[in-house]
């Protein structure tokens, strides 16, 4: 038995989720296809061969869904807004019932006492926009500005915490880039050019959150992998440096510093041709609060990725490996002084094979969970001004190109029937947030 660890009052603790992942469609809110409709309707791209059309059908099950959080203690509850419900091709005219649906959500969770935070792009872009050119069309940063500005019109007298993009890195690194992603490409230049436009956007979309909603939290979601080399020899620490550049510093450092880090646009030959003036003014506006999501750590050699021998890893192939969420926290806070950061998401993919009475008995998961919150504890203690910590996810969901095979969730989905079953964590969970205390 380890001490307990009391995270204070003034610690919340939340769960997070992404309107594709989750929310599934209703007829009654008309919707327009988004990019990750037409990947996953490409055959091979989804490992399951599944789909968003009915996820966790949370468009009709939202209510449900908001009561579980309340019977769960949770102080928040991050979500995105699906672009193409509210603006179906994109620009143009906002669409009533798709705003109507967030106007409903917002409300019932304030009703039950839950602070909703929102995220304005979880990756589901409008794919009348994708046809146009997408990410790598510079007209699309524009396009995300209006579209926030509808969604602030609608919901600013009642969300506080306003979050631009999530995970950047993603979007263009696997969209644009491996191709793992929506919208499928492969080609490292534009990977580099979707990624400059999703930046401006994100500083276009802060000028309008700051105009509209000035006393709100504002900032953006942001994933970090700690990068180590496997070993000192040079060929090893110099993937290790190039890795960290692009996996850690590349949003990071034009967010906080105004800059793209130099080594690496040398390393990767990029002419910046696509940045003009005022980009990075514009991308360097303070922001209030820092959402950091984080998973594992890479251990990269000049001959790949390794996991050292006999480590524990999750569903995902991912190592599990905490210290290194309290190492990020640390540099994060030394290297870019955000002035709050938010945990946004942790949490692990796990079997969900143990059943104890039909209840799934993830004791994995838990102690996942309870070893991160330690970390973040720690780093907090040592002068990271960490505010919050959510887990990923509320309930198992999409899971992108891996489709429902991997769950995440502190709640089973189960399959046919959609019914929400807390699983062993989420009482875990639910337990820590009602008195803030980490059980030794
Ligand atoms: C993050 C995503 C989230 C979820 C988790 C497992 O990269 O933001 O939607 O897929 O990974």
């Amino acid at each position: 038995m380890t001490d307990t660890i009391d995270f204070g009052s003034d610690f919340f603790f939340g769960s997070a989720t992404s309107s594709f992942q989750i929310e599934g469609r209703s007829d009654a809110i008309p919707q327009g296809e988004s990019i990750w409709d037409t990947f996953c309707a490409e055959p091979g791209r989804i490992a399951d061969g599944s789909n968003g059309l009915v996820a966790c059908d949370h468009v009709h099950r939202w209510a449900e869904d908001v009561q579980l959080m309340s019977d769960l203690n949770l102080d928040k509850y991050r979500f995105s807004v699906a672009w193409p419900k509210v603006i179906p091709t994109g620009t143009g005219a906002a669409s009533a019932p798709g705003l109507d649906f967030y106007d409903r959500l917002v409300d019932e969770l304030l009703g039950k006492g839950i602070e909703p935070m929102l995220t304005l792009y979880h990756w589901d872009l409008p794919q009348a926009l994708d046809d146009v050119g997408g990410w790598l069309n510079r007209d699309t940063a524009y396009a995300f500005a209006d579209y926030a500005q509808v969604v602030l019109d609608r919901l600013g007298d009642r969300v506080s915490t306003w979050t631009t993009f999530n995970e950047p890195y993603v979007s263009a690194g696997l969209g644009y880039v491996t191709g793992e992603h929506a919208p499928g490409h492969r080609n490292l230049r534009e990977g580099l050019t979707a990624a400059h436009h999703i930046l401006l956007a994100h500083g276009l979309g802060m000028e309008r959150i700051r105009a509209t909603v000035p006393d709100s939290d504002a900032g953006i979601v942001l994933n970090f992998t700690p990068v180590e080399p496997a070993s000192d020899a040079p060929a090893d620490v110099a993937v290790a440096a190039a890795r960290q550049g692009w996996e850690n510093e590349w949003y990071a450092g034009p967010i906080f510093h105004g800059a793209y880090p130099e080594a690496t646009v040398e390393a990767l030959g990029w002419d910046q041709s696509e940045v003009q003036d005022g980009d990075l003014a514009l991308i360097s506006a303070p922001v209030d609060v820092l959402g950091v999501n984080f998973y594992t750590r890479s251990v990269v050699s000049s001959v790949g990725q390794q996991i050292p021998f006999g480590t524990p890893r999750t569903e995902m192939g991912w190592e599990i490996h905490a210290p290194s969420l309290k190492r990020l926290l640390l540099w994060l806070h030394e290297t870019y002084t955000p002035a709050k950061i938010v945990i946004t998401e942790n949490g692990c993919a796990m079997p969900d094979t143990e059943r104890v009475d039909g209840v799934v008995d993830d004791q994995d998961r838990i102690d996942y969970l309870r070893n991160h919150l330690t970390m973040v504890h720690e780093a907090r203690e040592a002068g990271a001004p960490i505010a919050g910590y959510m887990v990923w996810s509320l309930m198992d969901n999409f899971e992108w190109a891996l489709g429902y095979e991997k769950r995440f969730g502190i709640v089973e989905i189960e399959a046919d029937t959609l019914r929400r079953i807390p699983k062993a964590s989420a009482r875990w969970f639910a337990e820590l947030a009602k008195t803030g205390v980490l059980p030794g």
